[in-house]
């Protein structure tokens, strides 16, 4: 009787530790990145301008999460940067960039309609000029960013012009960020943060991390952390957290107080199902995983995923899956409107 797990019971001690914009307690095996990120900062503490940079890694090794933890960090030690880090998948125009960038350092947004750039550029600049405050700019996931080398261009050129201090940080995967022209190129000249991928090791130790802050204890044995490094070294960290924690969920849904090999092999094969319909988009799974049964509202689903896409990426991949017959879509009607209902298949 004891192994069984009451219906109003749960595995997880901290579930937050299983969301997107959690930022880890312990974030190992980045301290050479977090340092050298932290160093192209330090000249603004001098009132000198800061070091522009470009960061590099394949998917899941937690550049965003640097990004954040080195912003969080030197906010506390200095008033006199502002730190804007820029989801470009979201803010991927340049007006809504500058919006951003403008509510920042003015606290409020420009007039969305008939305020032109010009002017919004000018108040930023104005603005930093007069609390003499130094920007840093972090443009992640850069690559949705339209027109990226008239952005840089443009702020860095600015800064000249205003005699303003800006840093432009781009973030994105090794292959993506060569598409900057050599006129950006040279007024941007930026250090280069490589994000190499974990090894197994690296793996384990993040994954029994997780389990401890997330998880009650003996929820998870070694063997089971270990078939799941086996799995993300072949795809990546973000997928293993999230086969760590289907592996959960499929003990709870049997009233285990621990997760058994066959919870990982129907947690796997979920995805494995998924990739047998040529699913290998890891947001794809991200969304199924967080489908039940009963069915998710819309609304409510976006809602978990915002920090992650923009609402018309999430609109067309919800598309796609109901299309590879992955989903179903209700729809239902009441007072309020229209509600999707979705479900896996
Ligand atoms: N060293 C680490 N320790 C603990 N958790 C980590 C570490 N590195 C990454 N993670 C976790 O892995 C997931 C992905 O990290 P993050 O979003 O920072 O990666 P990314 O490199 O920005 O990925 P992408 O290129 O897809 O944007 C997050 O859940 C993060 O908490
Ligand atoms: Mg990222």
């Amino acid at each position: 009787m004891a192994d069984i797990l009451w219906h109003n019971q749960t595995l997880f001690k901290n579930p937050e530790v299983f969301d997107f914009a959690y930022i880890p307690e312990s974030f190992e095996h980045r301290g050479g990145q977090l340092q050298a990120m932290a160093d192209c900062i330090k000249p603004a503490f001098n009132n000198m301008k800061p070091i522009n940079c470009k960061i590099i890694g394949e998917t899941a090794t937690g550049k965003t999460t640097s990004v954040k933890i080195v912003f969080n960090e030197a906010e506390k030690e200095s008033s006199n940067i502002i730190f804007c880090h820029i989801n470009c998948s979201i803010s991927h125009n340049i007006f809504s960039l500058f919006s951003q960038i403008h509510k920042k350092v003015l606290g409020h947004t420009p007039p969305s309609s008939g305020f032109p750039l010009k002017d919004v550029y000018d108040n930023i600049m104005k603005k930093l000029k007069s609390s003499k405050k130094t920007l840093i700019i972090a443009l992640d996931d850069a690559v949705y960013l339209e027109e990226i080398n008239k952005v840089i261009y443009d702020l860095l050129r600015a800064c000249e012009i205003y005699n303003t201090k800006v840093g432009v940080w781009i973030v994105g995967l090794p292959n993506e960020l060569f598409a900057l022209d050599e006129k950006t190129l040279s007024i941007f000249s930026p250090h280069q943060i490589n994000f190499p991928k974990y090894t197994k090791e690296e793996i384990i130790n993040i994954l029994k991390k997780r389990a401890d802050y997330g998880l009650y204890q003996n929820v998870i044995s070694k063997q089971i952390i270990d078939k799941i490094a086996n799995e993300t070294l072949k795809k990546d960290l973000r997928f293993g957290i999230e086969l760590l924690k289907s592996c959960v969920i499929e003990a709870e849904n049997k009233s285990e107080k621990a997760v058994e090999s066959d919870d990982f092999d129907s947690a796997f094969k979920k995805f494995s199902k998924i990739d047998g319909k040529e699913t290998k988009d890891e947001k794809e799974l991200i969304i199924l995983n967080l489908l039940t049964q009963e069915g998710i509202i819309s609304g409510e689903l976006f809602e978990k995923l915002k920090d992650k896409m923009s609402y018309s990426s999430y609109y067309r991949l919800i598309d796609k899956l109901n299309k590879k017959g992955l989903i179903s879509i209700e729809e239902k009607f009441s007072n309020t409107g229209r509600t999707r209902v979705i479900r896996p298949i």
